[in-house]
This record gives structure tokens, C-alpha cells and sequence, in this order.
């Protein structure tokens, strides 16, 4: 039988951006450690390195793989690839030409909510890891600073916990995009989604998170799947299929 995971363990790097790291470490209660030290096992560590703050794990061959969040690099990637990113609009706007005002409850690395912001929609992301927060947030304060003005406003917090305290909020549209399951078939997920798993696999409750979205969202709520995956709960009333992922679309009486 499988047994529990092992809980991850974070911790931050003391280096030449000192007073960041000590601060990163004061605000997330994680212990500081000289950047010689050891990997402990099942580890990620934080580092500030040239003022880009870095998520970085070990493979099993001992080679570090460093995430940080890029917007700029968002940007032109999707201006190659506008195929999914169309996917994703197509899905959020339905037939909706003014912005909109759009929750995305599972930010992650924000790569959807800085897509949908790019077309002029106002995004309120919430990401519940401290440590992937604390990434994201990084990249956007670095972005602003390079002059990219439509950004998503990024807060830490748990989604159904804050529907519940921010019970009058109604948006147009909400966007869900959970965990999917691993896929034995597919190769390795690109290394922000490995780290993104490892500090997320205590999540839970997907669907009581769609059924609160239904009753706050004024247009649709939009739910990101694998193509072939089921759907999070009950019927969605129609879906738009890419290659590998799906659209399900739940629009609101
Ligand atoms: C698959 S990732 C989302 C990727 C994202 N769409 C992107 O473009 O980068 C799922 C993320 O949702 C977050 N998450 C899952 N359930 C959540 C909840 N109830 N509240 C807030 N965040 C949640 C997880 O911590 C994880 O970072």
C-alpha cells in the first residue's frame, strides 16, 4: 500500500540579497540556510539571485531545476503559441466583447491570469501556497517594473475561504484550473508544474469550490481539464477542446 507523501520541506537561501531572504523566511516562517548546505531530502529551497527570486528542487541525479515566474516571457511565448491562449479566451469571453471582471480561484504560476489580463480583463488571482505566492507575486512586481501595465492582482489566500469571507463579491466570470492527476502515459510535466505539484498535494475539495463559483459568478464559471479527463462535478453545459486539455463551460441562469 502507498503510504502518506512526505510533507515538503522549504527553506530559504542566505546569500548576497540578504535582507530579502531574511525577510522572505520572517514572512513565511521558514528556516534561513547557507547556500553550501546539504539538499535534505523531498527539499525545495528559495533563493534571491540577481534580484529574481528562484523555487528550486533537486532531480534524482542531483541536477538543481530553478523556477521563477517570467511574465515577459509569458507574453511573447503566447504571441508564438496564440492557439491556446485563444482557447482559453474563447472559453472566458463567450461573446462578451468589454472586459471582464474574472476570478481566477487557482493562480499557480498565473500564466492564465496574465494571459486573460493581457486582453484588457481585470483578474483577481488567489493562489493558496505561501511559496508559490510569494514566486508569482516576484515576477509581477517585476514586470510592473519593466512598464507591463495589464497585470493580475495576485492575494494569497485559500478560494473557498475567501468566497466565504468576501460573501457580497460577485464577479462576471471564474475561472478554475485544479491539479489534474498525474497521467503514467504522459512524459514529465514541464518543471514548474513538477513544483507546483509538490507543493499542492494536500489539495482537496475542487468540487465544493465549482459549486460555490456557480452561485458568484455572473456570466460562467470555466473549468480547465484534461481532454479525456471527467468533468470536476455534475454536467458542464458545453465544452471548447484543444489538443490536450478541454474548456468546461457552466454558464450561470
Ligand atoms: C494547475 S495549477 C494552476 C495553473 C495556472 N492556471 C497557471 O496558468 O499557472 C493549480 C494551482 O491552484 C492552486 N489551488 C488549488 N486549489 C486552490 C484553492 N482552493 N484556493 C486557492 N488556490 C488553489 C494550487 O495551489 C496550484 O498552485
Amino acid at each position: 500500500m502507498l503510504g502518506k507523501p512526505e510533507p515538503v520541506i522549504v527553506q530559504v537561501e542566505i546569500n548576497s540579497e540578504n535582507d530579502k531572504a531574511q525577510a522572505l523566511a520572517e514572512r513565511l516562517s521558514l528556516p534561513l540556510i547557507e547556500a553550501s548546505s546539504p539538499w535534505l531530502a523531498n527539499s525545495i529551497r528559495l533563493r534571491y539571485q540577481d534580484a529574481v527570486l528562484y523555487a528550486l528542487s533537486v532531480d534524482p541525479a542531483g541536477a538543481e531545476m530553478a523556477v521563477k515566474a517570467d511574465f515577459q516571457q509569458v507574453l511573447s511565448t503566447r504571441r508564438r503559441q496564440q492557439a491556446q491562449g485563444e482557447l482559453l479566451i474563447k472559453a472566458v469571453q463567450g461573446r462578451q466583447r468589454q472586459p471582464l471582471f474574472i476570478l481566477d480561484a487557482t493562480a499557480g504560476m498565473a500564466v492564465d491570469s496574465m494571459v486573460m489580463a493581457a486582453m484588457g480583463h481585470q483578474v483577481l488571482a488567489l493562489e493558496q501556497s505561501s511559496v508559490v505566492y510569494e514566486v508569482v507575486q516576484d515576477g509581477l512586481q517585476r514586470a510592473a517594473h519593466a512598464g507591463i501595465s495589464l497585470l493580475p492582482d495576485l492575494h494569497q489566500a485559500e478560494a473557498v475561504a475567501w468566497l466565504t469571507i468576501n460573501a457580497e463579491q460577485m464577479f462576471d466570470v471564474i475561472y478554475l484550473d485544479p491539479m489534474f492527476a498525474e497521467s503514467s502515459k504522459r512524459a514529465l510535466p514541464r518543471k514548474n508544474m513538477q513544483l507546483l505539484r509538490r507543493l499542492t498535494e494536500a489539495q482537496t475539495g475542487s468540487e465544493t469550490l465549482l459549486s460555490l463559483a456557480k452561485t458568484r459568478a455572473r456570466l460562467r464559471v470555466v473549468v480547465k481539464r484534461p481532454l479525456k479527463g471527467g468533468s470536476l462535478a455534475g454536467s458542464p453545459d458545453y465544452s471548447i477542446k484543444g489538443q490536450r486539455i478541454r474548456f468546461d463551460i457552466y454558464q450561470s441562469n
